[in-house]
């Protein structure tokens, strides 16, 4: 099927349709990563700029690492030693850096709606969104979803309890979109002064952590983001992880095969404990892995439009 969507801001305009779409294209990614020699011509001569106005580890080298493997070039952009440092705005670095040529600018940005400010001031570049602000984390709530398929192989009347700060998360709010666009049934737990009120269209409310996580098949251990917290939203650290923190005896309420999911970096002894971190049925290194799958499945959609490999 040819792909219709030139830009990724978030995964709210995909169709269930749309979300196959890529995750059967990641299938096909990941046999492109187990070859001996990883690495197919589909994106050469294409240009990608990463952008990272935030700090990152999983998603800015896996989208490094799919772009190579699908044999583009790749710019690397960071704030820190670039001319930003000394005052340039937005819009001229982009500009700068799309008149250098770039097919793609991967954004992530603290700032909501950064990528609809590229989409609106570059000449055409497809812009992807790699995180802005509290808003969209598209990217990740599409390889959770591969994470979760590739698990258990069918998700629809499954059930999913995302545990944390809801408020503050943007990958919240993009995997409470797709996993229930596929027909998971999302339950989100946490202090009620951290879950918003646009969720409850998508996802019921429910304070009390094993109520939350009883007959879940995954259980998604949200990071408490201390760089956005304002101060009194919850009573204490010790407090949240007596009261969210996912542990052994929180999961046993879940269903028998319950996995646990989490985006990263982790707050060991916060939002998860270490035991069940390294525990069997932590998916947080699939998650890591299908990355890299699923933004090469993305970068060959939209810059490719699906076509030859
Ligand atoms: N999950 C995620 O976005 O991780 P990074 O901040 O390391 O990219």
């Amino acid at each position: 099927m040819a792909w219709k969507h030139r830009h990724l801001v978030d995964v709210d305009v995909f169709s269930e349709e749309d979300l196959y779409t890529v995750l059967e294209e990641a299938v096909r990614m990941e046999e492109v990563m187990k070859r001996p020699l990883k690495k197919v011509p589909a994106l050469r001569g294409k240009v990608v700029a990463n952008m990272f106005f935030e700090p990152s580890t999983r998603t800015r080298t896996s989208f490094e690492l799919a772009e190579k493997f699908l044999s583009a070039d790749v710019i690397n952009w960071s704030s820190s030693g670039s001319s930003t440092a000394k005052g340039e705005s937005l819009e001229d670095t982009a500009k700068t850096i799309e008149a250098m040529g770039v097919d793609a600018v991967v954004v992530r940005n603290k700032q909501v709606g950064t990528p609809e400010y590229l989409i609106k001031k570059l000449n055409g570049a497809c812009v992807m969104n790699a995180g802005d602000g509290a808003r969209a984390h598209p990217t990740q709530a599409l390889l959770d979803l591969y994470t979760a398929w590739r698990h258990f192989g069918s998700l629809r009347g499954r059930k999913m309890a995302i545990v944390g700060d809801i408020l503050h998360s943007r990958v919240a709010r993009s995997d409470i979109y797709a996993f229930s666009k596929v027909g998971v049934q999302v339950v989100v737990s946490g202090p009620r002064s951290l879950v918003p009120l646009h969720v409850f269209d998508l996802a019921e409310y429910e304070p009390d952590v094993r109520k939350a996580v009883k007959g879940a098949d995954m259980v998604y251990a949200l990071r408490i983001q201390r760089e956005r917290q304002e101060e009194g939203l919850f009573p204490s650290i010790d407090e949240y992880h007596n009261q969210w923190g996912i542990n052994e005896e929180v999961l046993s309420h879940a269903s028998k095969g319950a996995v646990v999911m989490h985006p990263g970096p982790m707050n060991r002894g916060v939002e998860i404990d270490s035991f069940v971190a390294d525990g069997d049925r932590c998916l947080v290194l699939d998650q890591v892995k299908s990355g890299v799958a699923v933004r090469m499945a993305l970068l060959f959609l939209y810059l490719a439009g699906g076509g030859d490999r």
